[in-house]
């Protein structure tokens, strides 16, 4: 077999077989196969697509090129959630303490956050002494104890797709469903959970910019798992503005922690509670969405949420302290509100522009090895649909300086927009497939 062949065979529109497959990623790997030939072939499929089995055979790959979690050591039924990435997502911060703590077991792998705002793990890291780098016997063991461990993606979880996920980042091939969804569910499928539950973020701040292409992009990665063996469910949610209020790392964990209160902003509230819910189901702890839905009001009302938070963050070497005094998490020395120009109504709040200006305050990362500043970022007081006054705070910038709080200012001035009319409140949870 020859990498030429496969490459001519698939930019002809034709379909590969596993071992065609197998031939390119193994390759690839292995060094046989150069960056040069797998940029050819990635563009082909990004013109050319791949049937569902192509896929299924690419993603089977993928998560067999590395270490395969084995967490039988836990009982019960283990679900994994994974959201396609959106501005100010910090539901995984609400969503595991409150499904462990009506019971469902949790682990979890997750990743730093490139470009926009930081990933989970940087959020994490915002509180004082947490510890990421656990290994997986560690997290195994601290599920097996208190119910709930996260660490950070080994370097072993589906190597074949860090590689592939480089070289496509930089040869415009990212944007591919197959590619896309291979790339997630095998990082999902080499996890180890038994089902997965996915956030699939749709609009302006998100991969998917229009609800047709997230609804194939669900459908597909909710084929892959199941051609898998693992239930998966995939939720669909807005993400035309940024999510909740807090935009950067020690500010969403602030805000996750208010909702795990029952207090936190409504969006945030109902795509966690959406989320949990099905995980819940999933998980075998609740027979029907409405059951599960009614036991995690529950454990938010009477206040086990919020301890299991405190467990969790103390279990990973945390101060467990911030859950009652968030004032003890890192804070900005400069914050500047902004008022907005006119009174009327928001009318677009776009998500993008907002994780990009937190991300130049230092939120997130421009590239790879950037560091991050925890204390940073912004806080929206009015979302799309609501009444503002000129008298009263539009959003706050976090900042480390004067200067980097003006120019944040004056960028997202510009691309707010004010309605004299009233203006729809858009939907949080879009669609939902399984
Ligand atoms: N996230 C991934 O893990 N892979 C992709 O291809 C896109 C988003």
């Amino acid at each position: 077999m020859r990498a030429v062949d496969v490459i001519d065979k698939k930019r002809r529109g034709e379909e590969l077989t596993p071992d065609e497959l197998r031939f390119l990623v193994e390759g690839y790997v292995a060094g046989r196969v150069p960056d040069y030939q797998m940029s050819a072939f990635l563009m082909a499929v990004v013109w050319r697509g791949m049937t569902a089995e192509e896929t299924f055979a690419l993603t089977r790959l993928l998560a067999e090129s590395g270490e395969t979690l084995d967490l039988s050591a836990i009982p019960g039924i283990k679900v994994d959630k994974h959201s396609t990435g959106g501005v100010g997502d910090k539901a995984t911060l609400v969503v595991l303490p409150l499904v462990a703590s009506v019971g469902v077991p949790v682990i979890k792998m997750s990743g730093r956050g490139l470009g926009h705002t930081g990933g989970t793990i940087d959020k994490l890291e915002s509180i004082p002494g947490f510890r990421t780098n656990l290994g997986v016997q560690e997290l195994v063991e601290q599920v097996e104890r208190i119910g709930i461990a996260l660490g950070g993606q080994t370097a072993d979880l589906a190597p074949a797709d860090k590689k592939l996920y480089a070289l496509r980042d930089v040869t415009a091939t990212v944007e591919s469903l197959p590619l896309i969804a291979s790339s997630v569910m095998s990082k999902k499928l080499a996890g180890g959970a038994d089902a997965i539950v996915l956030d699939v973020k749709v609009g302006d701040g998100a991969f998917m910019k229009s609800l047709a292409d997230a609804r194939r992009l669900a459908r597909l990665m909710v084929h892959l798992g199941e051609a898998a063996g693992r239930r998966t469910v995939a939720v669909l949610s807005n993400m035309d503005q940024p999510l909740g209020s807090a935009i950067g790392n020690a500010l969403e964990v602030a805000e996750a922690i208010r909702v795990l209160a029952g207090e936190g902003p409504f969006d945030l509230a109902e795509i966690a509670l959406a989320l949990a819910e099905e995980m819940t189901v999933l998980a075998g702890v609740a027979a029907t969405r409405e059951e599960a839905r009614r036991k995690l009001r529950q454990s938010v009302a009477d206040g086990r949420a919020l301890e299991t938070l405190r467990r969790w963050i103390a279990a990973q070497g945390g101060d467990p302290r911030v859950v009652d005094d968030p004032s003890r998490l890192p804070q900005a020395p400069v914050v500047k509100p902004c008022l907005p120009k006119k009174a009327g109504f928001v009318a677009k709040l776009p998500a993008l522009a907002f994780g990009l200006a937190a991300m130049r305050l230092g939120a997130g990362r421009a590239a790879k090895d950037d560091t991050i500043d925890p204390s940073v970022g912004i806080v929206v007081h009015a979302k799309v649909g609501d009444r503002v006054q000129t008298h009263r705070p539009i959003f706050t910038v976090h900042a480390r300086t004067e200067e980097d709080a003006l120019r944040c200012i004056e960028e997202l001035e510009a691309v707010v927009e004010i309605s004299d009319d009233p203006v729809e409140t858009p939907p949080v949870i879009l669609a939902r497939i399984d």
